[in-house]
């Protein structure tokens, strides 16, 4: 039985959605889980973050670098397996996460040319997991939502409105170029990819949510 279980995706892609949904079901079937969600906003753990998606450290994405943005979200994660779930952990619960370390092979990867990508992965993992000491996931579930229609699920969550949208969420060219990059890391880290869309129209939820379940 796998311990850590990460749902991961690009924005809009339907993590919160699935994430429910899924912990939903693993209470009708009686398991006892624990769900953890990044970045942790409620908690100041998340200020760096917070500053970086508002934009004060620059307006585009690639105003921080991988390294330094990835540091923020690491240290994130590393205050709440701390303070909230190290010991449920230990205890071999199940947890399950909305993003992780995996985030970060998502949407700080793409900023960095391609022959720059293994050496990424292999300084984020060894950074975040031998360093730090935060769990390996034992699944992780990438949630394959083409951008195209992820924009349009957030301007309708969002009312229309895309001044609600941060500086990742707005920038459809960045999410594409994030798409690469997760594609290319499932690839190499062993994740599954889950299917969230066909012919530009996205998936019934309940579908997306059985393929989750499989995967579990
Ligand atoms: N399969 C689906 N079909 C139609 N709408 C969906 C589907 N999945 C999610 N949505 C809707 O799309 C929007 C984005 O979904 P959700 O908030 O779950 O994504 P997210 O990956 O958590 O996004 P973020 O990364 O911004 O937190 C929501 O309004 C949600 O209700
Ligand atoms: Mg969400």
């Amino acid at each position: 039985m796998a311990r850590l279980v990460v749902i991961d995706g690009l924005d809009g892609s339907g993590k919160t959605t699935q994430f429910e949904r899924l912990g939903e079901y693993l209470s009708s079937q009686g398991t006892s889980y624990r769900q953890i969600c990044f970045p942790d906003y409620r908690e100041p753990s998340s200020a760096l973050v917070k500053m970086y998606l508002a934009g004060d450290f620059g307006g585009s994405p690639d105003s921080v670098n991988a390294y330094a943005a990835s540091s923020f979200y690491a240290v994130d994660r590393y205050a709440s397996y701390k303070r909230f779930w190290e010991k449920d952990y230990q205890s071999g619960m199940l947890i399950l996460a909305a993003r992780y370390t995996t985030s970060n092979a998502i949407h700080q990867m793409s900023k960095l040319p391609r022959g720059e990508w293994d050496g990424y992965l292999d300084w984020l993992e060894h950074y975040e997991y031998d360093l730090l000491g935060l769990p390996r996931p034992d699944r992780v579930a990438f949630l394959d939502m083409p951008p195209e229609v992820s924009q349009l699920l957030m301007t309708r969550r969002y009312d229309g409105d895309e001044k609600q949208k941060d500086i990742h969420e707005r920038d459809e060219q960045y999410l594409k170029r994030c798409r690469e990059s997760a594609l290319y890391a499932a690839e190499k880290l062993g994740w599954d990819v889950v299917r969230c869309a066909v012919d530009g129209k996205p998936l019934p939820e309940n579908r997306i949510t059985q393929s989750l379940i499989k995967l579990l």
